[in-house]
C-alpha cells in the first residue's frame, strides 16, 4: 500500500511517499481503506518528536481516517491512536471505531472526530460552559477552532468572541456564528477582549496558542473564569503565577484528548453522536479548508504549521 512514513524527525522533508506491507489487525482491531485521512497540528509536533507524547520511528503519521471496514464493508471513521492514518489503509482499535451516520460527508465525520469531540469537551467537560456566559475561542478559523466558535451558542455561551489572524479569518468566525472578532497578537490582546465584551471580562477562553497570547488572555478572565489551555502552536509554555491565580480567582485547566480514549463509552460516544446529530440537522457545519494528494502531506502540514488554511485539512490516499 502506498504511505507517508517518516524515518527520522524534523522539518516536513521527512515525510516520504513509501510502499508498505499491508498492516495486518489484531485483536479488538479493525482494518480501514482509508478514503480520507485528517491533519492534525500535533502531527507538526509529533513529525520533530515535540508532541506530549513520544514518537517512535519509523513512523507513518496520522491519527484518524475515514473510510469503510475491510472486514464487513461499513463506512466507518476512526482514531488510529496517533500513527497510521497518513496511508490507504490503516488499523484502529474496535472501540474508536464509529459508524457513520448517511449523509455525514468524509471531510465532516474526520472534522468531528478529533477536532470536533476536543471542542466539544472544551466547552463542557474542562471549561464548563454555563448558560449566558462569555468565551474567547482563539484561532477561531482553525479545524478546532472553527467547530468551537460553531458549538458555543448551542452549549449555553451567551456571547463569543473570536480571534484570528486575518480579516478573512475573521470574517470567516462572524459567518460562523461569533458575536465580535479581534487580532490574536498578544500586544493589546487584553483590551481588545474586554472591549469585544462590552467592557467586561469574560468567562472562559480557550486557547491552544500559548506563551504571551496565554498570559494576555488570562488578565481577561473574570473571578471565577476559567482558561482552558490545549495547545502550544505559538512553540511557547506559561508558567502561571499561583497568587495572580487566587487573587483573581481564576481557573487555569488543561484538556489532552488521550484521556478521553480511556473512556470512550462517557467521553466519545455520546458526545460524538450529539456531533453527528447537530451535523445531520444542518446545525454544525464543518469547514473543510483542503484536500491534499497524500504525496503532498508535507504540504499540508507546512500550509498549517505557517497558518495559511482554514477549517479541516485532509488527505487523499488514491490521488
Ligand atoms: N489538547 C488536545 O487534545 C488537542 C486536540 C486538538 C487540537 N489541539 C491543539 O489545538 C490547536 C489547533 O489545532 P488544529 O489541528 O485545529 O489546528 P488549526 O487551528 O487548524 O491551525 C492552527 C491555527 O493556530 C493559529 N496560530 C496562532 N499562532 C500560531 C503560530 N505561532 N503558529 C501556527 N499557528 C498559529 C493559526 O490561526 P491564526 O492564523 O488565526 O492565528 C493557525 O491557523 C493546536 O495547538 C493543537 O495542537 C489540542
Amino acid at each position: 500500500m502506498r504511505a507517508v512514513q517518516q524515518r527520522e524527525f524534523g522539518g516536513p522533508e521527512v515525510l516520504e511517499l513509501v510502499e508498505l506491507p499491508a498492516p495486518v489487525p489484531g485483536p479488538r482491531e479493525v482494518l480501514i481503506e482509508v478514503a480520507r485521512a485528517g491533519v492534525n497540528f500535533a502531527d507538526t509536533h509529533q513529525r520533530r518528536n515535540e508532541y506530549l507524547a513520544a514518537a517512535e520511528l519509523p513512523l507513518v503519521p496520522g491519527s484518524e481516517v475515514v473510510g469503510v471496514r475491510a472486514d464487513t464493508g461499513e463506512r466507518v471513521v476512526a482514531l488510529t491512536g496517533g500513527r497510521g492514518g497518513y496511508a490507504e489503509l490503516a488499523l484502529a482499535p474496535a472501540a474508536h471505531t464509529f459508524p457513520v451516520p448517511d449523509g455525514v460527508d468524509d471531510g465532516t465525520a474526520l472534522a468531528l472526530l478529533l477536532q470536533g469531540l476536543t471542542a466539544w469537551h472544551l466547552h463542557r467537560t474542562v471549561g464548563r460552559l454555563a448558560a449566558g456566559e462569555s468565551v474567547v475561542v482563539h484561532a477561531a478559523a482553525g479545524g478546532t477552532g472553527s467547530l468551537a466558535v460553531q458549538l458555543a451558542r448551542p452549549l449555553g455561551a451567551g456571547r463569543v468572541i473570536a480571534t484570528a489572524s486575518t480579516d478573512a479569518k475573521r470574517a470567516l468566525a462572524i459567518e460562523l456564528g461569533a458575536d465580535a472578532a479581534i487580532e490574536t497578537d498578544a500586544e493589546g490582546l487584553t483590551e481588545r477582549i474586554l472591549q469585544a465584551n462590552g467592557g467586561a471580562p469574560v468567562d472562559v477562553v480557550l486557547d491552544a496558542i500559548g506563551g504571551p497570547v496565554f498570559d494576555a488572555s488570562l488578565e481577561a478572565l473574570a473571578p471565577f473564569g476559567r482558561l482552558v489551555t490545549y495547545g502550544v502552536s505559538g512553540g511557547a509554555t506559561n508558567a502561571p503565577n499561583t497568587r495572580g491565580l487566587m487573587r483573581h480567582s481564576r481557573t487555569v485547566a488543561g484538556f489532552w484528548f488521550r484521556h478521553c480514549l480511556e473512556r470512550p463509552a462517557e467521553l466519545l460516544d455520546p458526545p460524538l453522536a450529539d456531533l453527528f446529530a447537530r451535523a445531520s440537522r444542518g446545525e454544525l457545519h464543518a469547514v473543510v479548508g483542503a484536500t491534499y494528494p497524500l504525496a503532498q502531506a508535507a504540504r499540508a502540514q507546512t500550509d498549517l504549521a505557517e497558518r495559511r488554511t482554514t477549517g479541516k485539512l485532509l488527505l487523499d490516499p488514491r490521488a
